[in-house]
């Protein structure tokens, strides 16, 4: 039946570090995939997670199905962590979800279902699974500016205009809240007040990706984007990931938050996402909503969790400042300072796919074609091979 299927191209980036695992050099680097690392390399569990767990083996009585949107307790906390003040419980539809593809998945569905000619619009550059999600679903996607010409900053003025041109009421307007996924480049506060005003007056819904909440600047200050919304829209979703702040990848623990002009609309909206989601994947696991839950439910846990999200976030911005500087050191004529004002893991380096494949090939470093480099696997003892590598890749 299958002899004349063709093989789908590798992903992108997993397809590197398949490659990265088989490179037999010992100073190789990996930079391309998108998980957290500590000062040694590794993706550390989190002492909150483990501490957590062990009450969790201790107090746990079944392992029965969960609801089909998820644990109850975990529902609360995520949707007060997420829309906190700005947002009344009863307005939001929450549903747990198996990571944040998972949320942007079961939106995609409910979207295609209900709002079939919806378009989906998408920076450019995205998270390269933002299309697919969307498109796999049955919806079309559009994408709108984002980065400048220079792949330094943010082109608002670009973004803004063709939103107010081509934005039709109906449509859905993707943003990242936080540290954007390729670019590390976000809008600012007073920007996102015009994106969240210009979305409302073109009658567009924005859907936010919400997944590296607390690797910005901090808990509060990720949500600013949340904050200008809920401001000028009655309607917005959200699609929360716990992979990268809890460190829970393989857990796989998300959330879709739906919010609603009131508590009758957001239970009827609960009530066809259910629909969606018992078709696709019944329920979602309970382990990572369950730690979750255990660590923002629990005062000593919680503060605990703070600590080592702050620890996490601290890193990435020290490597990202030592980078800079010892790119700086290593007298290459290409100032990199422009990463400071980037946030969370990513950054666009700059480097072209020339560069990038030189540097795999002759150096054992591995960055994506884009030039995207994650931060987060920089360390102290691989700083210098890599600034050296990089500084001798823009020369040659
Ligand atoms: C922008 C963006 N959205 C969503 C996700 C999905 O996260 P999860 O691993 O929780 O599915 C990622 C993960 O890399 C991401 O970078």
């Amino acid at each position: 039946m299958f002899e004349t299927l063709a093989a789908a191209p590798p992903d992108p980036i997993l397809g590197l570090t398949d490659t990265f695992v088989q490179d037999p050099r010992s100073d190789k680097i990996n930079l391309t995939i998108g998980v957290y690392r500590d000062e040694s390399g590794l993706t550390p569990i989190l002492k909150s997670v483990k501490q957590a767990e062990e009450r969790l083996l201790s107090s746990e009585k079944s392992k029965g199905y969960l609801g089909i949107d998820g644990l109850p307790e975990f529902r609360k906390l995520a949707g007060e962590l997420t829309l906190g003040e700005w947002v009344e419980p009863e307005r939001a539809a929450v549903c747990q979800t198996p990571g944040g593809t998972g949320a942007l998945r079961v939106a995609a569905d409910f979207l295609a279902k209900q709002t079939p000619h919806a378009r989906v619009w998408c920076s450019t550059p995205t998270w390269p699974n933002h299309n697919s999600i969307f498109e796999s679903a049955g919806l079309e996607t559009k994408a709108y500016p984002y980065l400048s010409d220079d792949r330094k900053s943010l082109d608002f003025a670009a973004m803004f205009e063709l939103l107010e041109r081509e934005g039709r009421a109906g449509d859905v307007l993707l943003l990242h809240a936080c540290c954007h996924n390729p670019t590390g480049i976000d809008p600012t506060t007073e920007q996102w007040s015009e994106l969240a005003e210009l979305a409302g007056q073109r009658g567009m819904l924005p859907l936010i990706d919400f997944a590296y909440h607390g690797f910005g600047d901090g808990l509060d200050e990720d949500r600013r984007a949340i904050a200008e919304i809920s401001k000028h829209h009655a309607e917005f979703f959200v699609c929360s990931s716990y992979s990268k702040n809890f460190g829970l990848y393989s857990e796989r623990v998300g959330a879709l938050l739906a919010v609603c002009p009131d508590h009758t609309i957001a239970q009827r909206l609960a009530s066809n996402i259910k629909v969606s989601v018992r078709s696709n994947y019944s329920n979602p696991p309970r382990h990572g909503g369950a730690i979750v839950a255990e660590i923002l439910g629990d005062a000593e846990l919680r503060e605990q969790w703070l600590v080592e999200l702050a620890q996490m976030r601290g890193r990435i911005h020290s490597m990202r400042t030592q980078f800079v500087e010892a790119m700086k050191q290593s007298g290459c004529a290409v100032d990199f300072s422009f990463l400071l004002g980037q946030r969370g893991m990513f950054s666009y380096s700059g480097l072209t796919p020339m560069q990038v494949d030189w540097l795999r090939t002759q150096k054992g470093i591995y960055i994506v074609g884009s030039g995207r480099i994650n931060v987060a696997g920089i360390t102290t003892s691989n700083m210098a091979t890599l600034t050296n590598a990089i500084a001798e890749a823009l020369r040659t």
